[in-house]
């Protein structure tokens, strides 16, 4: 048996974030989710099919908002992979929007042992600017209301934002959360085209914070996190001991995945495949699938970058007998180059804290 994740992308939104450029489409009628919960459910069949030899240890759903898709679609879609799969469940996920109307206890009965809650901030101005379709009180309240029923809760902040509260209110409201929560996803904002945050930053209407204020958040609340004992174990993600997300620790150390919905992407036995959301809904298009074999350059490139991202970074020895090179050598130039942002300890090979926010840069002198 080999150990594998699954990942279900739920690609509906009641509104599009102005930030966000996730896939997901907000046509919310019947027809339009039946198709899909449909064509979920064959996926799932087929990756069965095709590799039996699968045990599935994570199940994350997230999208998109899983919690706008209703929990009796959510449970059959759960019960399609536990019947086809051998599962281990030993964790479960769903994302969750403090928007929308929560089923808490029905996630918790059909075998849900972790919660991601959406919250991005406690500030209801920057939930204004952001684009969200609550404000703070709804998104403590879901956070306090998640406690009833599980615990293993993580939520998501966005910093960096042009309109962030200061430092210190930003450490009120990690304290506040931190009572309830077990794990921190922190992201930094980041504009991509194609969302009215980019238009809005265009037309002078926000302007982005600079690199040096953006660093001094970061920093700030990782040290105000690791008080108050989460521990940061990857660029954005903060557990407490025991809380990592096992499923994401999957991607960062490159072990199989299958991804299902529209947007997903799934690496298994060394092959990429990339669901594109063009087709999904279509009916009668069949073509939506792109197979791409990882060529072993662009296997070690994923495997340095993801590594990267880790605060433990990777094992040398493990890279080495994975792709039978010696990285000490093949890499010889972009370690010397680095050297002063890199650490290499016990055989693993990590980019120093106070570098990691520079890690784009360093991960480009591995590219060739
Ligand atoms: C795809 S969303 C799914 C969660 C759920 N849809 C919600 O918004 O509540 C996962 C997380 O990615 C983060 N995210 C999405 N777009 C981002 C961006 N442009 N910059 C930083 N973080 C972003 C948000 O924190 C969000 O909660
Ligand atoms: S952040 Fe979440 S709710 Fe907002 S558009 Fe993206 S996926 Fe949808």
């Amino acid at each position: 048996m080999i150990d594998r994740s699954i990942y279900i992308h739920v690609p509906f939104c009641k509104k599009k974030c102005h930030y966000c450029d996730f896939f997901s489409i907000t046509t919310l009628d019947d027809t339009t989710i039946l198709h899909y919960v449909e064509k979920c459910k064959k996926e799932i069949i087929q990756f069965a099919k095709k590799y039996p030899d699968t045990l599935i240890k994570t199940i994350y759903f997230g999208g998109g908002t899983p919690s706008l898709l209703s929990s009796k679609y959510i449970g059959e879609i759960l019960n399609i992979i536990k019947a086809e799969f051998h599962t281990s469940s030993e964790e479960t996920t769903i994302e969750v929007n403090p928007a929308t109307s929560i089923d808490w206890e029905k996630y918790a009965q059909m075998g849900f042992n972790r919660i991601s809650i959406g919250v991005q901030s406690l500030d209801d101005n920057v939930l204004k600017k952001l684009g969200r379709l609550h404000n703070s009180e709804v998104a403590l309240n879901a956070v306090k209301e998640a406690g009833n029923y599980f615990d293993n809760i993580s939520c998501d902040l966005i910093i960096g934002t042009p309109f962030d509260p200061s430092i210190t209110v930003l450490g009120n409201h990690i304290d506040l959360l931190a009572r309830y929560v077990k794990h921190f996803s922190i992201y930094i904002l980041t504009v991509a085209e194609d969302t009215k945050m980019f238009d809005y930053i265009l037309l002078n209407k926000y302007t982005m914070l600079e690199d040096n204020l953006i660093s001094d958040v970061y920093y700030s609340i990782s040290s105000k996190l690791k008080s108050l004992e989460f521990n940061k174990y990857e660029v954005s993600n903060f557990a407490k001991a025991g809380c990592q997300s096992k499923h994401n620790l999957g991607y960062w150390n490159k072990r199989d995945y299958f991804g299902v919905g529209p947007s997903a992407s799934s690496y298994v036995n060394g092959v990429r495949f990339l669901v594109s959301p063009t087709g999904y809904f279509n009916v009668t298009e069949t073509s939506y699938k792109v197979e791409s074999v990882l060529t072993q350059a662009d296997d070690m490139f994923e495997h340095i970058m993801l590594g990267f991202r880790l605060t433990e970074g990777f094992s040398i020895g493990d890279f080495n007998k994975k792709f039978n090179v010696d990285f000490r050598k093949t890499y010889e130039k972009a370690i010397t180059k680095n050297s002063e942002f890199l650490s290499i300890f016990n055989d693993r090979i990590f980019i120093k804290d106070k570098y990691i926010l520079i890690m784009n840069s360093i991960i480009l002198d591995f590219m060739s």
